[in-house]
């Protein structure tokens, strides 16, 4: 299985070593054969060995060049890093980023053979309305994306279950998983309000490949427990 550590603008370069030791430690000790992708926050990256893929949450189209406040794969290629996030819903929400932009960053990224995780998720407006609706909108979201990239991870986070605590029913985990799979091959991993406590059954439904965490994820005795989880299944 999959599993993913979305450290979003949590810990410093230095608490993130940390992490990635701990981590590293648990894997080494435990002989896990899942995989391992931890995203750290920009200004965390460091040169990485061992296990875990440690990959970039964002990134800018472009090598370098005059794009203040973003980086590059220039900056990325220095850490050795080949995994990307792209299209997560705090880069489509908070920031605004556009499908057209998405989609240039996952030709670009794709171009370099890069590992994409790639996000879609509905907000609750929008699930409301309805499963055809909410079908609709996911698959918007995938517009413009070779969805049979060989080095693809599609990852499933509705909008309204990241930071909140909910989560939609492992029923219906199981059900939209088993739909996305109809339009990709890829790996989907379910994210969104995945903790300690619930890893153990959303990895187990039918249809999930992984999980993508956040906030549960950021103690890393949480995080090598869930990888646990998935070790026993
Ligand atoms: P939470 O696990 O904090 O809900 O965040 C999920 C997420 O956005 C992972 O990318």
């Amino acid at each position: 299985m999959i599993i993913a550590s979305n450290l979003k603008t949590n810990l410093t370069r230095i608490q993130t070593s940390a992490y990635l030791m701990d981590l590293e430690n648990f894997l080494d000790e435990m002989h896990s054969n899942q995989e391992i992708l931890v995203f750290p926050a920009q200004s965390s990256l460091n040169l990485h060995s061992g296990q875990v893929h440690q990959g970039a949450q964002n990134a800018y189209p472009a090598k370098n060049g005059a794009f203040t406040g973003e980086i590059g794969s220039e900056q990325l290629e220095e850490f050795g890093i080949n995994t990307i996030l792209i299209g997560h819903s705090e880069r489509r929400h908070i920031f605004s980023e556009p499908q057209a932009l998405l989609v240039e960053k996952f030709n670009y990224y794709k171009n370099l053979g890069f590992k994409i995780v790639f996000c879609i998720g509905e907000p609750l407006k929008v699930r409301e309305e309805g499963e055809d609706v909410m079908m609709k909108y996911l698959e918007l979201q995938y517009e413009g994306i070779d969805t049979s990239y060989e080095n693809l991870i599609i990852a499933y986070e509705p909008v309204w279950a990241i930071g909140t605590g909910l989560t939609p029913t492992l029923k219906d985990i199981s059900k939209i998983h088993l739909a996305l799979k109809e339009k990709s091959s890829a790996p989907l991993l379910y994210g969104g309000s995945v903790k300690v406590d619930t890893a153990k059954d959303i990895l187990a439904c039918e249809g999930v490949d992984g999980v993508l965490v956040g906030s549960g994820a950021l103690a890393v005795e949480n995080f090598c427990s869930m990888i646990q989880f998935a070790q026993d299944i």
